[in-house]
């Protein structure tokens, strides 16, 4: 197993990708700690990794909160000692809206769960890691961390801002043993597509070149990929996993 003895932090991890994710690095020998505001979603996570005879522990709070990310960092320092790996994943979309139309609460939620929220989780995970002797980041961007898409500048503005602070952490920190690379969905089968209205779903697959979505798994993939010892000399770039979504 390619992590075994490692901690990974999965934020977002009660539900969709971040489940997956959670699952996926667990496989691989990794402890997990499930950072989520949803109670019954990191509990029901919490099992699957236990049936799969894995250690994890469940924190619950909300990311947009800067000292939920300190909570985070002291139970995992208490239940294993170390952190070794940090997937900033949870995320949230919204109704979509032409961009003078989309409301400042809106924007500012988006902002500060899907852009202030992966900051607050870096700026305290990476002197864990430090502590130990580096470590590796993976952030949950998306699509829109590469072009825009109609009726969604908060997610796009916010999503382009984790691509963004992803590169300036691996300039930070490329000789202090710290990797951080970004991840870049195409439309996968989770809840979040839920947001899209019903008049664009129908053409939802369309928009990739393999006219279909993608499965969470398939993204689990990549993660693992960018969170072990196969990606060494991987840092600051962005990876889309789209279905060639965005060479259309
Ligand atoms: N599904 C897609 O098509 C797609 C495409 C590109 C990027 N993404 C990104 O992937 C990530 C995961 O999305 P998903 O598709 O699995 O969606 P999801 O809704 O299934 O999962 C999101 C998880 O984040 C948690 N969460 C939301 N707000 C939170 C908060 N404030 N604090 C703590 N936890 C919070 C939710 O409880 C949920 O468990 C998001 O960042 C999303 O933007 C998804």
């Amino acid at each position: 197993m390619i992590l075994e003895n490692k901690t990974a932090i999965v934020t977002g991890a009660a539900s969709g990708l971040g489940r997956g994710i959670a699952l996926k690095l667990a496989e691989e020998g990794a402890n997990i700690v499930i950072a989520d505001i949803d109670e019954e979603g990191g509990n029901t996570t919490l099992e699957a990794i236990r049936a799969l005879g894995r250690e994890a522990i469940v924190v619950i709070g909300d990311v947009s909160d800067p000292e939920y990310h300190v909570e985070i960092i002291n139970r995992t320092k208490e239940a294993y000692g170390r952190l070794d790996i940090a997937v900033n994943n949870a995320g949230i979309s919204h109704n979509f809206a032409p961009t003078a139309e989309i409301p400042l609460a809106t924007w500012d939620r988006v902002i500060r769960i899907n852009l202030s929220g992966v900051f607050y989780g870096v700026r305290v995970q990476i002197p864990a890691m430090l502590e130990t002797g580096g470590g590796v980041i993976v952030n949950m961007s998306s699509i829109a961390g590469a072009v825009g898409f109609p009726g969604l500048s908060p997610y796009t503005a916010a999503k382009h801002g984790v691509v963004g602070l992803t590169k300036n952490i691996a300039v930070d920190y490329g000789t202090q043993g710290i990797r951080a690379n970004a991840v870049g969905p195409g439309f996968i089968k989770t809840e979040l597509i839920d947001y899209v209205p019903a008049e664009q779903r129908a053409t939802l697959e369309d928009v990739h070149a393999m006219r279909r979505l993608g499965e969470v798994e398939e993204v689990a993939e990549l993660v693992l990929f960018l969170a072990s010892p196969r990606s060494t000399f991987i840092t600051g770039a962005y990876y889309p996993v789209d279905g060639g979504m965005l060479a259309r």
